[in-house]
């Protein structure tokens, strides 16, 4: 029996793609097309299985990841009502993350890539989450893009489908990692965004004197590691024993301010540098999980009015680590012919702009042999 044939290419749909996200805790499929209409979505949390240690466990990731994906992609499959044969694409996450879990993810796509002889995608997972905004709110090249998620804090402007300029990047950790290890200090479980915003909503912000990493330097570079200290000394400064609600309260609120208000002042920097280097962008974009901060979409909406830009934030299923992203990447991709051989290798670092000057520093890069000396 002969494969249905994929929708011609000058069909609205065109391209309709399978894809696959295996590089962090979340193992997630979606089958999305070319209008951008989700066909069928799912995302299975690794949470309870990390939780128990605080943060991600790689090896338990990829065992999971493993034990888990071909299920998913079926499901999506049939819940899509589409067959292998009718995709015009396989894409998958091929780094930058825990390498095992982006092994079992890419591999996947390449068997059916193999299998059904379609196309193989390799997404670089940062330029999924940046590219989302095209698929929600069809955003036009050029935008500025705050990037801020678990493992990555970085100013970004997005020219192409594959041509990225960072401006900024963090020099010790990454914004979401910072609201992760203050919500262990704190005892408020993993992952730490979600439940240090929901206790800094009742707190007062203004009970603790916390720094403004890097606030008033030059530049778009970010620093967290003082801000987390400043934290870890002001509960130990309180009595001993469990927590009392309004300190816990008030201390994810001083320390949520603290990083949106440092957030927004390297922003500062990077705003000003777009609209003097791309006059004719109109957008600002957030995207990574810590985009699922309501009180920093607030405040970067303010930012982005005052600079004329439109904030551009999507919904926060689309901002935490999900399928649909790396599918829509595809199909951008795609679209550019920019298809890769089924030898393409996972990579556990893969920068957005390879030639970006290290964080923190003004220098040229070294030439770029791999990947080194950035923080992916
Ligand atoms: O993009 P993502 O799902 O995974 C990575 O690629 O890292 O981002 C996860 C990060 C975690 O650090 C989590 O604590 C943070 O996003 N996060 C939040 C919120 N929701 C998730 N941070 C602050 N406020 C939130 N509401
Ligand atoms: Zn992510």
């Amino acid at each position: 029996m002969c494969a249905p044939a994929p929708a011609p290419r000058d069909a609205p749909a065109w391209p309709l793609v399978l894809g696959i996200e295996t590089s962090c805790d979340e193992t997630a499929c979606a089958v999305v097309d070319g209008t951008g209409t989700v066909r069928a979505e799912a995302v299975l949390s690794q949470l309870d299985e990390h939780a128990p240690f605080g943060g991600v466990v790689p090896e338990i990731a990829a065992r999971s990841h493993l034990e888990h994906v071909d299920r998913l992609m079926t499901r999506v499959m049939t819940q899509a009502g589409a067959t292998y044969g009718e995709l015009d694409g396989v894409a998958a996450t091929a780094g930058p993350g825990l390498i095992g879990g982006v092994m079992v993810g890419l591999m996947t796509a390449k068997a059916v890539a193999l299998a059904h002889g379609k196309p193989l995608l390799a997404v670089n997972h940062l330029a999924a989450h940046a590219l989302t905004a095209r698929l929600t709110d069809t955003v036009p090249f050029p935008y500025l893009l705050l990037l801020v998620s678990g493992g990555h804090c970085q100013i970004l402007v997005v020219e192409a489908v594959d041509r990225f300029r960072r401006l900024g990047t963090t020099i010790d950790d990454a914004a979401g990692e910072a609201f992760d290890k203050v919500a262990k200090m704190l005892g408020l479980g993993y992952p730490g965004g979600p439940a240090v915003e929901r206790w800094a909503a009742r707190g007062n912000a203004g009970r603790f004197a916390f720094p403004r990493p890097l606030k008033g330097r030059p530049g778009c570079d970010f620093s967290f590691s003082g801000l987390k200290t400043a934290v870890r000394q002001a509960a130990e400064s309180l009595p001993p024993g469990p927590f009392a609600e309004a300190d816990l309260a008030d201390l994810a609120a001083g320390f949520q301010a603290a990083l949106i208000d440092s957030l927004g002042d390297r922003l500062e920097h990077g705003l000003q540098a777009f609209t003097a280097s791309h006059p004719e962008g109109r957008h600002l974009v957030v995207a990574g999980g810590v985009a699922a901060n309501s009180a920093l979409r607030a405040a970067l909406l303010a930012r982005a009015e005052a600079h004329g830009l439109a904030l551009v934030a999507p919904p926060p299923r689309l901002c935490t680590d999900n399928a649909v992203m790396v599918a829509w990447a595809g199909i951008e991709r795609l679209r550019q012919g920019l298809i890769d051989p089924l030898d393409v290798a996972p990579r556990p670092r893969w920068p957005l702009d390879p030639h970006a000057p290290p964080a923190g520093g003004t220098r040229p890069p070294a030439p770029p042999a791999g990947e080194a000396g950035t923080k992916a």
